[in-house]
């Protein structure tokens, strides 16, 4: 059993599909800290990550990342994951980790971008999470105030802004919607009510 969560920046994806893998006691894997992870590696050794052999040569050294790191969630590591994103060889190079985690038993939820339509396309149930682009830049104002991280909403919108145009117009699995995916808009849903919404449809799709 996979199930495929996808959608743009801040959409909410990440805390509801660990709530969805909790609850059905399946394995949980968040793959933007896979890009998250080669885009540190890249900062931290002063690295550009529009270098696409370099970007390359980290996506094959990003076991060097502890994935606690703290460092994995700031906004200069969005930016420079969503850059190394539009690499066809770095993501080629995550491909296989990825689809070894999804065939856990007795099910794994994977979410990203590229999950239903690239890394799992045959995954029976898939989810597109999404909410307004000012609803998604106040949460992730809020997450990043709350670690005391000094920015203004605006900056916030605008880089938001900014990564969902690179994800959604790169040549290499742009994020989209997977034809077969239920639209879930959280613009209006708190994360329980997002959560019952998705275990709503994915009992629909996979009762028992
Ligand atoms: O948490 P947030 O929505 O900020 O982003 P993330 O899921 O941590 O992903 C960071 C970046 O990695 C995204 O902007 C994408 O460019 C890239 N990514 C991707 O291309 N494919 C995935 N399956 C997951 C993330």
């Amino acid at each position: 059993m996979i199930i495929a969560v996808d959608g743009p920046v801040a959409a909410g994806k990440g805390t509801l599909a660990r709530r969805i893998a909790d609850k059905y006691g399946f394995k949980y894997l968040d793959t933007g800290a896979l890009y998250r992870a080669v885009g540190l590696l890249l900062l931290q050794n002063n690295q550009d990550p529009n270098n696409p052999d370099l970007a390359l040569l980290a996506a094959q050294n990003v076991s060097k990342i502890d994935p606690s790191n703290p460092a994995l969630r700031d906004e200069k590591t969005g930016n420079a994951a969503s850059i190394v994103a539009a690499n066809q060889r770095v993501r080629t190079a995550l491909l296989e980790y990825q689809r070894e985690v999804a065939k856990h038993k007795p099910g794994a939820v994977l979410d990203g971008r590229d999950i239903g339509t690239v890394v799992c396309p045959d995954a029976p149930v898939k989810l597109f999470v999404t909410a307004s682009a000012e609803v998604r830049a106040q949460r992730r104002f809020d997450e990043l105030a709350a670690k005391g991280q000094e920015v203004t909403f605006d900056d916030v919108l605008s880089d938001l802004r900014d990564r969902d145009a690179r994800d959604q117009t790169r040549k290499s699995a742009p994020l989209a919607k997977a034809d077969d995916a239920h639209l879930l808009d959280t613009t209006k849903l708190d994360i329980e009510a997002a959560l019952e919404a998705a275990c709503q449809i994915i009992d629909a799709d996979f009762p028992g």
